[in-house]
Protein backbone atom coordinates (compact mmCIF):
# COMPACT_ATOMS: atom_id res chain seq x y z
CA UNK A 1 0.00 0.00 0.00
CA UNK A 2 1.25 3.12 -0.91
CA UNK A 3 2.74 5.53 2.04
CA UNK A 4 -0.01 8.44 1.02
CA UNK A 5 -3.04 6.29 2.06
CA UNK A 6 -1.13 4.49 5.84
CA UNK A 7 -4.41 6.29 8.07
CA UNK A 8 -8.08 7.16 7.84
CA UNK A 9 -10.73 5.91 5.97
CA UNK A 10 -8.70 6.18 2.28
CA UNK A 11 -6.59 3.40 3.84
CA UNK A 12 -9.98 0.86 4.71
CA UNK A 13 -11.79 2.06 1.12
CA UNK A 14 -8.57 0.91 -1.07
CA UNK A 15 -7.89 -1.74 0.99
CA UNK A 16 -11.67 -3.09 0.88
CA UNK A 17 -11.69 -2.57 -2.91
CA UNK A 18 -8.35 -4.62 -3.30
CA UNK A 19 -9.71 -7.99 -1.48
CA UNK A 20 -12.40 -8.12 -4.46
CA UNK A 21 -15.31 -7.98 -2.48
CA UNK A 22 -18.82 -9.08 -3.18
CA UNK A 23 -21.28 -6.89 -2.88
CA UNK A 24 -25.05 -7.38 -1.57
CA UNK A 25 -25.40 -3.85 0.01
CA UNK A 26 -25.91 -0.34 -1.23
CA UNK A 27 -24.86 0.87 -3.94
CA UNK A 28 -26.98 -0.36 -6.38
CA UNK A 29 -23.77 -0.14 -9.16
CA UNK A 30 -21.66 -2.22 -7.16
CA UNK A 31 -18.45 -0.75 -8.20
CA UNK A 32 -16.81 0.49 -11.26
CA UNK A 33 -16.96 -2.38 -13.81
CA UNK A 34 -20.80 -1.54 -14.19
CA UNK A 35 -19.89 1.64 -15.94
CA UNK A 36 -16.91 0.26 -17.89
CA UNK A 37 -19.13 -2.59 -19.45
CA UNK A 38 -21.93 -0.16 -20.12
CA UNK A 39 -19.42 2.14 -22.06
CA UNK A 40 -18.90 4.82 -19.25
CA UNK A 41 -15.89 4.42 -18.41
CA UNK A 42 -14.48 8.00 -19.37
CA UNK A 43 -16.71 9.17 -16.78
CA UNK A 44 -14.70 7.58 -14.30
CA UNK A 45 -11.46 8.23 -15.77
CA UNK A 46 -11.79 11.99 -15.78
CA UNK A 47 -13.54 12.01 -12.13
CA UNK A 48 -11.58 14.32 -10.67
CA UNK A 49 -12.19 16.40 -13.70
CA UNK A 50 -15.88 16.67 -13.47
CA UNK A 51 -15.75 17.69 -10.23
CA UNK A 52 -16.21 21.67 -11.37
CA UNK A 53 -18.63 23.95 -9.80
CA UNK A 54 -21.50 26.32 -11.83
CA UNK A 55 -19.42 27.45 -14.61
CA UNK A 56 -20.96 29.25 -17.95
CA UNK A 57 -22.89 26.19 -19.83
CA UNK A 58 -23.28 23.89 -16.41
CA UNK A 59 -26.30 25.19 -14.91
CA UNK A 60 -27.78 25.44 -11.96
CA UNK A 61 -29.64 22.74 -9.77
CA UNK A 62 -31.74 24.98 -8.61
CA UNK A 63 -32.76 26.46 -11.82
CA UNK A 64 -32.03 23.23 -14.10
CA UNK A 65 -32.74 25.47 -17.44
CA UNK A 66 -29.96 23.55 -19.27
CA UNK A 67 -27.45 20.24 -19.31
CA UNK A 68 -29.07 19.13 -15.95
CA UNK A 69 -32.60 19.89 -16.92
CA UNK A 70 -31.81 17.49 -19.43
CA UNK A 71 -30.92 15.25 -17.42
CA UNK A 72 -34.04 15.63 -15.64
CA UNK A 73 -36.05 15.13 -17.77
CA UNK A 74 -34.76 11.98 -18.93
CA UNK A 75 -35.82 10.62 -15.34
CA UNK A 76 -39.36 12.63 -16.14
CA UNK A 77 -39.36 10.11 -18.93
CA UNK A 78 -38.26 7.28 -17.37
CA UNK A 79 -40.75 7.45 -14.62
CA UNK A 80 -43.36 8.86 -16.67
CA UNK A 81 -44.51 11.37 -14.02
CA UNK A 82 -44.77 15.45 -14.21
CA UNK A 83 -41.66 16.20 -13.56
CA UNK A 84 -38.42 15.02 -11.81
CA UNK A 85 -35.52 17.05 -9.10
CA UNK A 86 -32.13 15.76 -9.02
CA UNK A 87 -31.30 14.96 -5.19
CA UNK A 88 -27.48 15.72 -4.43
CA UNK A 89 -28.69 14.71 -0.30
CA UNK A 90 -30.28 11.74 -1.00
CA UNK A 91 -33.69 10.74 -0.58
CA UNK A 92 -33.06 12.22 3.01
CA UNK A 93 -33.51 15.24 1.64
CA UNK A 94 -36.11 14.60 -0.93
CA UNK A 95 -38.55 13.87 1.69
CA UNK A 96 -37.50 16.57 3.89
CA UNK A 97 -38.29 19.25 1.26
CA UNK A 98 -41.79 17.34 0.49
CA UNK A 99 -43.24 17.64 3.87
CA UNK A 100 -41.74 21.12 4.42
CA UNK A 101 -43.68 22.11 1.26
CA UNK A 102 -46.52 19.80 1.88
CA UNK A 103 -47.19 20.52 5.63
CA UNK A 104 -47.42 24.06 7.30
CA UNK A 105 -45.11 24.93 9.68
CA UNK A 106 -46.75 24.03 13.12
CA UNK A 107 -49.17 21.11 11.36
CA UNK A 108 -49.69 18.29 11.33
CA UNK A 109 -48.26 15.31 9.02
CA UNK A 110 -49.90 11.40 9.33
CA UNK A 111 -47.01 8.81 9.43
CA UNK A 112 -46.53 5.14 9.37
CA UNK A 113 -44.44 4.80 12.63
CA UNK A 114 -41.64 3.20 10.42
CA UNK A 115 -40.90 6.07 8.40
CA UNK A 116 -36.80 6.36 8.33
CA UNK A 117 -35.28 9.38 10.50
CA UNK A 118 -35.22 12.52 7.88
CA UNK A 119 -39.10 12.33 8.21
CA UNK A 120 -38.26 12.22 12.27
CA UNK A 121 -36.23 15.60 10.93
CA UNK A 122 -38.40 17.19 9.09
CA UNK A 123 -40.80 17.17 11.79
CA UNK A 124 -38.10 19.21 14.31
CA UNK A 125 -37.77 21.75 11.45
CA UNK A 126 -40.76 22.46 10.69
CA UNK A 127 -42.62 22.05 13.94
CA UNK A 128 -44.91 19.88 12.58
CA UNK A 129 -46.91 16.76 14.98
CA UNK A 130 -46.84 13.48 14.13
CA UNK A 131 -50.07 10.92 14.06
CA UNK A 132 -48.79 7.82 13.66
CA UNK A 133 -50.27 4.68 11.67
CA UNK A 134 -48.48 1.71 12.57
CA UNK A 135 -47.67 -0.92 10.09
CA UNK A 136 -48.43 -4.64 10.07
CA UNK A 137 -46.46 -7.14 11.39
CA UNK A 138 -44.94 -10.11 9.59
CA UNK A 139 -44.95 -12.05 12.84
CA UNK A 140 -42.87 -14.96 11.90
CA UNK A 141 -40.23 -12.23 11.95
CA UNK A 142 -41.78 -9.29 14.23
CA UNK A 143 -40.93 -7.32 11.80
CA UNK A 144 -42.62 -4.18 10.25
CA UNK A 145 -44.98 -5.26 7.19
CA UNK A 146 -46.90 -2.94 4.95
CA UNK A 147 -49.00 -0.43 6.19
CA UNK A 148 -53.18 -1.28 5.66
CA UNK A 149 -55.05 1.43 3.97
CA UNK A 150 -57.83 1.33 6.27
CA UNK A 151 -55.66 2.43 8.76
CA UNK A 152 -54.84 5.22 6.63
CA UNK A 153 -58.13 6.36 6.29
CA UNK A 154 -58.59 5.91 10.43
CA UNK A 155 -55.87 7.87 10.97
CA UNK A 156 -57.01 10.84 8.48
CA UNK A 157 -60.56 10.39 10.36
CA UNK A 158 -58.88 11.13 13.83
CA UNK A 159 -56.42 13.64 12.51
CA UNK A 160 -59.04 15.34 9.76
CA UNK A 161 -56.23 18.06 10.22
CA UNK A 162 -53.27 16.15 8.65
CA UNK A 163 -52.00 17.51 5.31
CA UNK A 164 -50.07 14.94 4.31
CA UNK A 165 -49.47 10.72 4.47
CA UNK A 166 -45.98 9.27 4.25
CA UNK A 167 -44.81 5.65 4.38
CA UNK A 168 -41.86 3.95 3.53
CA UNK A 169 -42.47 1.41 0.58
CA UNK A 170 -41.03 -0.81 -0.18
CA UNK A 171 -39.49 -0.72 3.12
CA UNK A 172 -36.24 -1.92 4.31
CA UNK A 173 -36.81 -5.39 3.80
CA UNK A 174 -38.24 -4.75 0.38
CA UNK A 175 -41.81 -5.15 1.95
CA UNK A 176 -43.98 -2.76 0.47
CA UNK A 177 -47.60 -1.34 0.93
CA UNK A 178 -51.04 -0.88 -1.24
CA UNK A 179 -50.08 2.44 -2.60
CA UNK A 180 -53.22 2.45 -5.15
CA UNK A 181 -55.62 1.65 -2.17
CA UNK A 182 -54.00 4.57 0.17
CA UNK A 183 -53.60 6.91 -2.43
CA UNK A 184 -56.84 6.89 -3.22
CA UNK A 185 -57.70 7.07 0.78
CA UNK A 186 -55.60 10.03 0.74
CA UNK A 187 -57.57 12.00 -2.34
CA UNK A 188 -60.19 11.08 -1.72
CA UNK A 189 -59.87 13.37 1.99
CA UNK A 190 -57.72 16.50 -0.63
CA UNK A 191 -54.37 14.89 0.85
CA UNK A 192 -51.26 14.57 -0.11
CA UNK A 193 -49.22 10.96 -0.79
CA UNK A 194 -45.81 11.20 -0.64
CA UNK A 195 -44.20 7.99 -0.75
CA UNK A 196 -40.50 7.37 0.29
CA UNK A 197 -39.36 4.72 -2.89
CA UNK A 198 -35.72 4.86 -1.35
CA UNK A 199 -35.44 1.71 -1.91
CA UNK A 200 -37.63 0.82 -4.82
CA UNK A 201 -36.37 2.91 -7.54
CA UNK A 202 -35.63 0.44 -9.19
CA UNK A 203 -39.47 -0.93 -9.45
CA UNK A 204 -41.16 1.29 -12.04
CA UNK A 205 -38.75 0.11 -14.84
CA UNK A 206 -38.95 -4.09 -13.67
CA UNK A 207 -42.85 -3.30 -14.00
CA UNK A 208 -42.39 -1.62 -17.70
CA UNK A 209 -40.61 -4.19 -18.45
CA UNK A 210 -42.39 -6.86 -17.29
CA UNK A 211 -45.37 -5.61 -19.53
CA UNK A 212 -43.33 -6.44 -22.62
CA UNK A 213 -43.01 -9.86 -20.89
CA UNK A 214 -39.43 -9.70 -20.26
CA UNK A 215 -39.67 -10.16 -16.85
CA UNK A 216 -41.34 -12.00 -14.41
CA UNK A 217 -40.76 -11.46 -10.72
CA UNK A 218 -44.36 -10.19 -9.94
CA UNK A 219 -43.04 -7.28 -7.89
CA UNK A 220 -45.00 -4.96 -6.04
CA UNK A 221 -46.82 -1.90 -8.60
CA UNK A 222 -44.28 1.44 -8.37
CA UNK A 223 -45.73 4.16 -6.09
CA UNK A 224 -45.62 6.50 -9.63
CA UNK A 225 -47.80 4.12 -11.30
CA UNK A 226 -49.98 3.69 -8.05
CA UNK A 227 -50.82 7.16 -8.27
CA UNK A 228 -48.73 8.70 -5.17
CA UNK A 229 -47.95 12.65 -5.77
CA UNK A 230 -44.43 12.53 -4.29
CA UNK A 231 -41.97 9.54 -4.61
CA UNK A 232 -38.61 10.21 -3.55
CA UNK A 233 -36.02 7.24 -4.84
CA UNK A 234 -32.71 6.59 -3.99
CA UNK A 235 -31.28 5.84 -7.41
CA UNK A 236 -27.80 5.25 -5.46
CA UNK A 237 -29.68 2.10 -3.43
CA UNK A 238 -30.33 -0.36 -6.38
CA UNK A 239 -29.98 1.49 -9.87
CA UNK A 240 -26.46 3.10 -10.93
CA UNK A 241 -25.99 6.35 -9.63
CA UNK A 242 -23.82 7.73 -7.13
CA UNK A 243 -23.87 7.14 -2.95
CA UNK A 244 -25.92 10.33 -1.72
CA UNK A 245 -28.03 10.91 -5.39
CA UNK A 246 -31.36 10.52 -6.05
CA UNK A 247 -34.27 11.75 -7.96
CA UNK A 248 -37.64 13.38 -6.57
CA UNK A 249 -40.64 12.52 -8.82
CA UNK A 250 -43.19 15.09 -8.83
CA UNK A 251 -47.22 13.01 -9.78
CA UNK A 252 -50.16 14.68 -10.00
CA UNK A 253 -50.58 18.68 -9.52
CA UNK A 254 -51.32 18.32 -5.89
CA UNK A 255 -48.56 19.99 -4.79
CA UNK A 256 -46.82 23.22 -5.18
CA UNK A 257 -44.06 23.30 -6.95
CA UNK A 258 -42.91 26.78 -6.06
CA UNK A 259 -43.26 25.59 -2.10
CA UNK A 260 -40.83 22.87 -3.34
CA UNK A 261 -38.55 23.94 -5.00
CA UNK A 262 -38.13 26.55 -2.28
CA UNK A 263 -37.70 23.82 0.13
CA UNK A 264 -35.17 21.78 -1.92
CA UNK A 265 -33.02 25.21 -2.57
CA UNK A 266 -32.72 25.34 1.83
CA UNK A 267 -31.99 21.80 2.33
CA UNK A 268 -29.71 20.80 -0.46
CA UNK A 269 -25.87 21.95 -0.66
CA UNK A 270 -25.33 25.79 -2.80
CA UNK A 271 -21.95 23.51 -4.27
CA UNK A 272 -24.33 20.44 -5.83
CA UNK A 273 -21.75 17.74 -6.62
CA UNK A 274 -21.16 17.45 -10.44
CA UNK A 275 -20.12 14.24 -9.74
CA UNK A 276 -23.18 13.22 -8.19
CA UNK A 277 -25.47 14.88 -10.72
CA UNK A 278 -23.31 13.38 -13.48
CA UNK A 279 -23.64 9.70 -11.93
CA UNK A 280 -27.41 10.75 -11.75
CA UNK A 281 -27.25 11.21 -15.80
CA UNK A 282 -24.96 8.13 -16.56
CA UNK A 283 -27.54 6.32 -14.58
CA UNK A 284 -30.47 7.61 -16.79
CA UNK A 285 -28.74 7.20 -19.96
CA UNK A 286 -27.74 3.71 -19.22
CA UNK A 287 -31.43 3.01 -18.41
CA UNK A 288 -32.49 4.54 -21.54
CA UNK A 289 -30.02 3.09 -23.89
CA UNK A 290 -29.93 -0.73 -22.05
CA UNK A 291 -32.68 -1.00 -20.24
CA UNK A 292 -34.09 -3.71 -21.20
CA UNK A 293 -31.00 -5.91 -21.60
CA UNK A 294 -30.11 -4.74 -17.64
CA UNK A 295 -33.12 -5.18 -16.26
CA UNK A 296 -33.77 -8.42 -17.83
CA UNK A 297 -30.30 -9.68 -16.40
CA UNK A 298 -30.77 -8.59 -12.80
CA UNK A 299 -34.58 -9.80 -12.69
CA UNK A 300 -33.14 -13.54 -13.89
CA UNK A 301 -30.03 -13.61 -11.72
CA UNK A 302 -32.89 -12.95 -8.73
CA UNK A 303 -34.63 -15.82 -10.02
CA UNK A 304 -32.37 -18.06 -10.80
CA UNK A 305 -30.70 -17.61 -7.47
CA UNK A 306 -34.29 -18.55 -5.58
CA UNK A 307 -34.66 -21.60 -7.67
CA UNK A 308 -30.95 -22.53 -6.76
CA UNK A 309 -31.51 -21.82 -3.24
CA UNK A 310 -34.45 -23.66 -2.71
CA UNK A 311 -32.09 -27.13 -2.88
CA UNK A 312 -30.30 -26.20 0.14
CA UNK A 313 -31.75 -27.72 2.98
CA UNK A 314 -32.56 -25.72 6.13
CA UNK A 315 -32.29 -22.11 4.41
CA UNK A 316 -35.67 -20.11 4.00
CA UNK A 317 -36.20 -16.89 2.10
CA UNK A 318 -38.60 -14.64 3.49
CA UNK A 319 -41.79 -14.12 1.10
CA UNK A 320 -44.88 -11.93 1.84
CA UNK A 321 -47.06 -12.66 -1.35
CA UNK A 322 -48.29 -9.91 -3.14
CA UNK A 323 -46.56 -7.33 -1.11
CA UNK A 324 -42.22 -8.38 -1.59
CA UNK A 325 -39.93 -6.66 -3.72
CA UNK A 326 -38.39 -10.23 -3.67
CA UNK A 327 -34.66 -7.99 -5.54
CA UNK A 328 -33.81 -7.93 -1.84
CA UNK A 329 -33.14 -11.39 -0.52
CA UNK A 330 -34.26 -11.96 2.64
CA UNK A 331 -32.39 -15.10 3.73
CA UNK A 332 -32.90 -17.09 7.54
CA UNK A 333 -30.76 -19.67 8.14
CA UNK A 334 -31.86 -19.74 11.99
CA UNK A 335 -32.72 -23.89 11.28
CA UNK A 336 -28.84 -24.72 11.72
CA UNK A 337 -28.95 -22.04 15.02
CA UNK A 338 -27.61 -18.79 12.99
CA UNK A 339 -29.09 -15.77 13.40
CA UNK A 340 -28.55 -12.78 10.94
CA UNK A 341 -25.56 -11.67 12.39
CA UNK A 342 -23.81 -14.82 12.98
CA UNK A 343 -24.74 -15.48 9.13
CA UNK A 344 -23.49 -12.56 8.24
CA UNK A 345 -19.90 -12.84 9.98
CA UNK A 346 -19.67 -16.53 8.20
CA UNK A 347 -20.10 -14.79 4.88
CA UNK A 348 -17.98 -11.79 5.16
CA UNK A 349 -15.33 -14.29 6.08
CA UNK A 350 -15.95 -15.18 2.15
CA UNK A 351 -15.81 -11.83 1.11
CA UNK A 352 -19.43 -11.36 0.92
CA UNK A 353 -20.74 -8.11 2.41
CA UNK A 354 -24.62 -7.79 2.86
CA UNK A 355 -26.98 -5.22 3.55
CA UNK A 356 -28.90 -5.83 6.90
CA UNK A 357 -29.11 -8.19 9.76
CA UNK A 358 -32.14 -7.90 12.31
CA UNK A 359 -32.85 -11.34 14.10
CA UNK A 360 -32.77 -14.14 12.38
CA UNK A 361 -32.77 -12.25 8.75
CA UNK A 362 -30.26 -11.63 7.00
CA UNK A 363 -31.39 -9.22 4.15
CA UNK A 364 -28.87 -8.92 0.74
CA UNK A 365 -29.95 -6.35 -1.45
CA UNK A 366 -29.25 -6.91 -5.01
CA UNK A 367 -28.77 -4.13 -7.58
CA UNK A 368 -28.33 -3.10 -11.07
CA UNK A 369 -24.49 -3.84 -11.33
CA UNK A 370 -24.71 -7.56 -9.90
CA UNK A 371 -23.67 -10.24 -11.86
CA UNK A 372 -24.39 -14.02 -11.88
CA UNK A 373 -20.99 -14.42 -11.07
CA UNK A 374 -22.11 -12.43 -7.96
CA UNK A 375 -25.03 -14.53 -7.81
CA UNK A 376 -22.99 -17.99 -7.59
CA UNK A 377 -20.74 -17.11 -5.06
CA UNK A 378 -23.44 -16.55 -2.50
CA UNK A 379 -25.35 -19.50 -3.24
CA UNK A 380 -21.59 -21.69 -3.33
CA UNK A 381 -21.49 -19.85 0.41
CA UNK A 382 -24.66 -20.81 1.19
CA UNK A 383 -24.24 -24.29 0.19
CA UNK A 384 -20.57 -24.32 2.05
CA UNK A 385 -22.77 -22.96 5.29
CA UNK A 386 -25.11 -25.62 4.87
CA UNK A 387 -23.08 -28.60 4.58
CA UNK A 388 -20.40 -27.29 7.60
CA UNK A 389 -23.21 -26.64 10.32
CA UNK A 390 -25.87 -29.31 12.11
CA UNK A 391 -29.58 -28.77 11.70
CA UNK A 392 -30.91 -27.55 15.22
CA UNK A 393 -34.62 -27.71 16.81
CA UNK A 394 -35.85 -24.84 14.86
CA UNK A 395 -37.73 -22.89 17.76
CA UNK A 396 -38.27 -19.14 16.99
CA UNK A 397 -35.34 -17.52 18.16
CA UNK A 398 -35.50 -14.61 21.33
CA UNK A 399 -34.22 -12.16 18.50
CA UNK A 400 -37.55 -12.49 17.03
CA UNK A 401 -39.53 -11.72 20.54
CA UNK A 402 -37.52 -8.76 20.89
CA UNK A 403 -37.63 -7.09 17.11
CA UNK A 404 -41.63 -6.53 18.02
CA UNK A 405 -40.61 -3.27 20.08
CA UNK A 406 -40.35 -1.96 16.48
CA UNK A 407 -44.04 -2.02 16.57
CA UNK A 408 -45.20 -1.07 20.01
CA UNK A 409 -47.66 1.92 20.26
CA UNK A 410 -45.95 4.43 22.62
CA UNK A 411 -47.42 6.88 24.56
CA UNK A 412 -45.84 10.17 23.63
CA UNK A 413 -45.24 12.60 26.87
CA UNK A 414 -44.67 16.67 26.78
CA UNK A 415 -41.20 17.35 27.43
CA UNK A 416 -39.43 20.56 27.63
CA UNK A 417 -37.46 21.53 30.47
CA UNK A 418 -33.71 20.39 29.66
CA UNK A 419 -32.45 17.16 30.07
CA UNK A 420 -29.62 14.63 31.77
CA UNK A 421 -27.59 11.79 30.55
CA UNK A 422 -28.19 9.35 32.04
CA UNK A 423 -27.32 5.03 32.50
CA UNK A 424 -29.28 2.88 29.55
CA UNK A 425 -29.77 0.26 32.24
CA UNK A 426 -31.29 2.56 34.24
CA UNK A 427 -33.55 4.01 32.39
CA UNK A 428 -36.68 2.01 32.81
CA UNK A 429 -39.82 4.22 32.61
CA UNK A 430 -38.50 7.47 32.34
CA UNK A 431 -39.09 9.87 29.00
CA UNK A 432 -36.35 9.88 26.27
CA UNK A 433 -35.35 13.65 25.52
CA UNK A 434 -33.72 12.39 22.23
CA UNK A 435 -34.05 9.94 19.75
CA UNK A 436 -32.31 6.45 19.92
CA UNK A 437 -31.61 5.44 15.56
CA UNK A 438 -30.73 1.67 15.45
CA UNK A 439 -28.52 1.81 12.18
CA UNK A 440 -29.23 0.70 9.79
CA UNK A 441 -32.45 0.55 9.07
CA UNK A 442 -32.26 4.76 10.56
CA UNK A 443 -35.83 4.44 11.92
CA UNK A 444 -36.05 6.03 15.01
CA UNK A 445 -36.63 3.00 17.74
CA UNK A 446 -37.44 5.48 20.39
CA UNK A 447 -38.14 9.26 19.79
CA UNK A 448 -38.30 12.33 21.87
CA UNK A 449 -41.21 12.12 24.59
CA UNK A 450 -41.51 8.33 24.68
CA UNK A 451 -41.29 6.05 27.51
CA UNK A 452 -37.95 3.73 27.63
CA UNK A 453 -39.46 -0.18 28.47
CA UNK A 454 -37.40 -2.94 29.75
CA UNK A 455 -37.81 -4.51 26.38
CA UNK A 456 -36.13 -1.94 24.77
CA UNK A 457 -33.45 -1.51 26.98
CA UNK A 458 -33.02 -5.33 26.75
CA UNK A 459 -33.53 -5.22 22.55
CA UNK A 460 -30.58 -2.10 22.82
CA UNK A 461 -28.33 -3.84 24.65
CA UNK A 462 -28.25 -6.97 22.18
CA UNK A 463 -28.28 -5.21 19.05
CA UNK A 464 -25.24 -2.65 21.13
CA UNK A 465 -23.79 -6.60 21.99
CA UNK A 466 -23.17 -7.47 18.34
CA UNK A 467 -21.75 -4.09 17.68
CA UNK A 468 -24.87 -2.23 15.55
CA UNK A 469 -24.43 1.50 15.92
CA UNK A 470 -26.93 3.03 17.88
CA UNK A 471 -27.34 6.82 16.97
CA UNK A 472 -28.37 8.26 20.89
CA UNK A 473 -26.57 5.88 23.06
CA UNK A 474 -23.30 7.25 23.45
CA UNK A 475 -20.01 5.63 24.29
CA UNK A 476 -20.50 5.55 28.08
CA UNK A 477 -24.50 3.78 26.61
CA UNK A 478 -25.73 6.54 28.30
CA UNK A 479 -28.70 8.43 26.62
CA UNK A 480 -30.90 11.83 26.44
CA UNK A 481 -34.10 11.94 29.32
CA UNK A 482 -35.94 14.42 30.20
CA UNK A 483 -35.95 16.54 33.22
CA UNK A 484 -38.91 17.01 35.22
C1 LIG B 1 -36.58 3.70 4.23
C2 LIG B 1 -35.52 4.74 3.95
N1 LIG B 1 -35.90 5.95 3.56
C3 LIG B 1 -35.01 6.92 3.29
C4 LIG B 1 -33.65 6.68 3.40
C5 LIG B 1 -32.70 7.78 3.11
O1 LIG B 1 -32.16 7.61 1.83
P1 LIG B 1 -30.78 8.28 1.43
O2 LIG B 1 -29.72 7.42 2.01
O3 LIG B 1 -30.80 8.23 -0.07
O4 LIG B 1 -30.76 9.65 1.97
C6 LIG B 1 -33.21 5.42 3.81
C7 LIG B 1 -31.78 5.14 3.93
O5 LIG B 1 -31.31 4.05 4.08
C8 LIG B 1 -34.16 4.42 4.10
O6 LIG B 1 -33.79 3.21 4.51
Amino acid sequence: MNKDYRTGVTQFLLDHAASNPVSFHMPGHKGSDFYRRNGYGLFLERLMDCDITEIQGADNLFVCADCLGESADKYKKIYDVCKTYLQINGTSGGIIASILATVPAGGKLLMSRNCHKSVYNALKLGGISPAYVYPTLVDSYGISGPVSPEDVAAGFDANPDAAAFILPSPNYYGICSDIKAIAEVCHERGKVLIVDQAHGAHLKLMEHYAKDGAINLNLPMSAETAGADLIINSTHKTLASFTQSAVLNVNSDRVDLIELEDKLQMIESSSPSYILMGSLDVNANIILDKGEAVFTDWANNVAYFYSEAANISGLKTMDVPGYLDCTKINLDMSAYGLDGAALEKLLIDEGIFVELTTGNLLMCMTGIGNTREDFDKLLNSLKRIASTHQLVESEPGEADVLETVWNKKRHVHQIGGGWSLETLDECEGKVCAGSIIPYPPGIPLICPGETVDLDDIEYLNQLISKGRDVIGVDANKKIRINKK
